[in-house]
This record gives C-alpha cells, structure tokens and sequence, in this order.
C-alpha cells in the first residue's frame, strides 16, 4: 500500500508531524494531520498555510491551494482510519507511542502500514506493543522535515522485510535520500555524530582549547559547518545532552558515549543554547563573543582528535552491520551536512594514520573511550581502504 495513493496519516503536528506533513502532502498524498492538542494543531496548520504560500511565491511549487486542499486536520485519532501510511512524530516517551500504537491499530486497516519518527526509542519495543509487529517500522526525519534530505529506514526486528525496500522507493518519490539502519541506539547519525560534541567538550574540560577555538578549528580547519559548541548550543542543551545520555544508557553504559558533567550543568541551569539567550556562548546583546586562538598547529591538534574519534564510530558502525558503508556516507553528509563521509575521510587520512592516532590517545588515557574498532585496527594494519582509489 505504500504507492503515490497512499492516505498518509501523520500523528503529531509539532516541528517534525507538520513538516513530515507538508512534504507528504508536496508529493501528492491526501494527508490526515492528527494531534491531540487542539492549539498544537491549529497552530500548525497555520504555518502550513503560510510555508506553503511563500513556497508558491517562491516558485518552489506551483500551486499552494491544491496542496493545501490535500490536507485534513484531525481532532480525533478515529479520524485516520481510512490511512494506508501512518507516521508518529509525537512525544519521545516509550509508554505513550506503546499506547497510541496499540489503539491505532485497532482503528486501520490490516494493510495499512505504520511507521515510527523516534529519535532514540526501540523501534522494535514500539511494536511489540501492536498485535501485528510485522508492519511496524521506523522512518525516522531530520529538523526542518522539508529541508532535509535524509531518511533512515528503520525495520524492527519483527517488521516483515518486504516492507523495507518499499518505504525506501516511497522517501525516494517524496524527493528524500533514504538509508536502511539497523534497530540499534541511535540508528545511524545520532550515534555516529556523537564524539563531535563529546569529544569537543573533553577537550574543553581538560583545558586543551577554549570553545571558541575548537569552533575555530573544526569550521576553518575541519570544514563543518558549524562548530560543536555553537552547534549543540543552536539544537538546544534540553535535546542534544537527552539524546547522548540516551544513547549512552541504551548502549548499557559503555564509556565511548559518556556524557559530560559540563553540558549536564548547562541544562540544570536552564542555560539551554540560543533559545534561552545563553549555553555554552552569552547571546545578550551587548555580550562579547570569546575569540578563537588562530594557531594552526593546536587546530590541527583539535581537529584530528574529534575526527578520529568520528572516523572510529563510523567503522564501528560499519563493523556491527548496524549500515551499508555506501549508506553511513550519505547519513553523514545528508543528515548532518558533514563535508565528507567519515570512511572516505579515513581513507583519505589512510586507516594505518587513523589507527594510530587512536591507539595514542588510548595509550595516553588508558580509557575504553579510545578503544579502535576491531575493523579500524583490521583496515590499519593491513593498510586497506574502504573505497577504492579514484
Ligand atoms: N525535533 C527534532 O529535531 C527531531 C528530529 C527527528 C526526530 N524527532 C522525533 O520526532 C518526535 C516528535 O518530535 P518534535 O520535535 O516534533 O516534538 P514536538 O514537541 O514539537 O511535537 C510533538 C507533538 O505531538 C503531540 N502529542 C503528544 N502526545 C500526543 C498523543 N498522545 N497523541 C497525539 N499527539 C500527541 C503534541 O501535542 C505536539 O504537538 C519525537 O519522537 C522526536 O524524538 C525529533
């Protein structure tokens, strides 16, 4: 049932329902938009109304009002009962998608397929709570829906398989880049990415570099975008510290995912980023923003520590079969806009270098946090590469 005619049912109208909603609806589906806050939902079909105006003033689609007309605002989860698709992007607590799931199923068509946007929750959990497991899965977006390109394509260990390769065909018609992730914390990004903020944030500990020059030195040096503090302080110290200590609890406390006492702090201050004016940076008007430290050789220093550290979880990634080496790369560069894919960034480096600036930090630590994946140290020693030359 996942074809261009699919009814596609959305159940939460927050930042990621409304836009998993509008790019359902661009790509021709009659969409049902559930939420069980009546002002959730009149809010965002609001916003619907005005992104899809300006995308038509914009010339980015040719007609607001049909798209628009697609759409029906439900106040009652009855109301999508007729759906092929149904996709939740409410609130991030196990027990409440357990129930809504439960009481959806009774509700649809044995047919209709039902997917999960859970950043960090078991997709496989969520359908063990559905008397049909097997047509339960994950699709999990990245924030704004509409900008970003990349999917990750979650089956649950009960989910039947032929569903996998159809959801990855349907995000391919809906304009995204789908990739097929393994049922593990975190799927493939927010496990993958994790070292960039911790790794970032143990250098500042130690006193190494201050924030604003590992910023520095992973923008100019690095070629990301962002800098890690500037970065975790725009996502928000309430969602970025709640997913790594997810992540690390969900991974039975293994110390490469620990969390930090430093990011802790900030969200027990309510200093939660940009949002509240103050995170790691002041962002009062008349505060004056710390200047980076311009030496290239701590810079470098910087860079090839957290990147290692991200070259290494990938591998790891790789190793556990948690994603295709081919599908790590465009998880990395769609999702969270890195300027390379990590295993190319180790061939590049070469895995021999990559090892052995691990095996440094490990011997200097003598901390499981810098253990290298069995597959690095494999692709080190026998000097290998994960792509061939080009
Ligand atoms: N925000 C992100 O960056 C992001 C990215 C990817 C995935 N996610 C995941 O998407 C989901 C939603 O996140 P969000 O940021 O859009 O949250 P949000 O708080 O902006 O929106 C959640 C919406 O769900 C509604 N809701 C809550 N319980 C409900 C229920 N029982 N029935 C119907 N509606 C209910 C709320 O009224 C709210 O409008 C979460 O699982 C989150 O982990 C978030």
């Amino acid at each position: 049932m996942l074809n261009n005619n699919a009814i596609v049912g959305v159940i939460g109208s927050g930042a990621m329902g409304a836009g998993i909603a509008q790019v359902a609806a661009v790509a021709g589906h009659k969409v049902v938009l559930y939420d069980n806050n009546a002002a959730a939902l009149d809010k965002a079909k609001g916003n619907l109304i005005i992104t899809l105006q300006k995308l038509q003033e914009k010339g980015k689609i040719a007609d607001a009002a049909a798209i628009i007309n697609r759409f029906s605002f439900a106040a009652q989860l009855s109301e999508l009962s007729n759906c092929n698709l149904v996709i939740e992007a409410i609130v991030e607590k196990l027990e409440i998608k357990k129930s809504v799931f439960s009481e959806l199923e009774k509700l649809v068509a044995d047919d209709c397929v039902l997917a999960s946007n859970t950043s960090s929750l078991s997709i496989t959990s969520i359908a063990a709570a559905c008397t049909k497991p097997d047509r339960v899965f994950g699709l999990h977006f990245f924030n704004p829906a509409p900008l970003m390109a990349l999917v990750e394509v979650i089956p649950a260990v009960q989910t039947e398989p032929s569903l996998i390769p159809a959801a990855k065909a349907l995000m391919q018609q809906w304009g995204k880049v789908p990739v097929i992730a393994k049922d593990t914390p975190g799927f493939i990004v927010n496990r993958v990415a994790r070292p960039f903020y911790g790794e970032a944030i143990r250098i500042y500990e130690e006193g190494i570099a201050d924030m604003a020059t590992i910023d520095w030195a992973l923008t100019e040096i690095g070629g990301f975008k962002m800098g890690p503090f500037t970065l975790m302080d725009y996502i928000g110290h309430d969602v970025n510290y709640v997913v790594t200590e997810t992540v690390f609890q969900s991974f039975f406390f293994d110390p490469r995912y620990k969390p930090s006492f430093s990011q802790k702090r900030l969200l027990e201050a309510g200093w939660l980023g940009r949002k509240t004016g103050r995170g790691f940076y002041n962002y009062a008007a008349d505060a004056i923003m710390p200047e980076a430290n311009k030496d290239t050789v701590l810079g470098y220093r910087i860079v090839e520590r957290v990147l290692v550290m991200l070259i290494n979880e990938a591998v790891d990634a790789l190793h556990l079969n948690v994603a295709s080496a081919e599908d790590l790369e465009l998880a990395m560069t769609k999702g969270v806009n890195y300027p390379k894919g990590l295993l190319h960034w180790c061939d590049e480096w070469t895995a021999d270098k990559c090892l052995a600036l691990l095996d440094a930090l490990y011997h200097e630590y003598h901390e499981d946090r810098y253990r290298a994946s069995a597959l690095l140290r494999k692709k080190g020693t026998e000097r290998e590469r994960f792509f061939p030359a080009q």
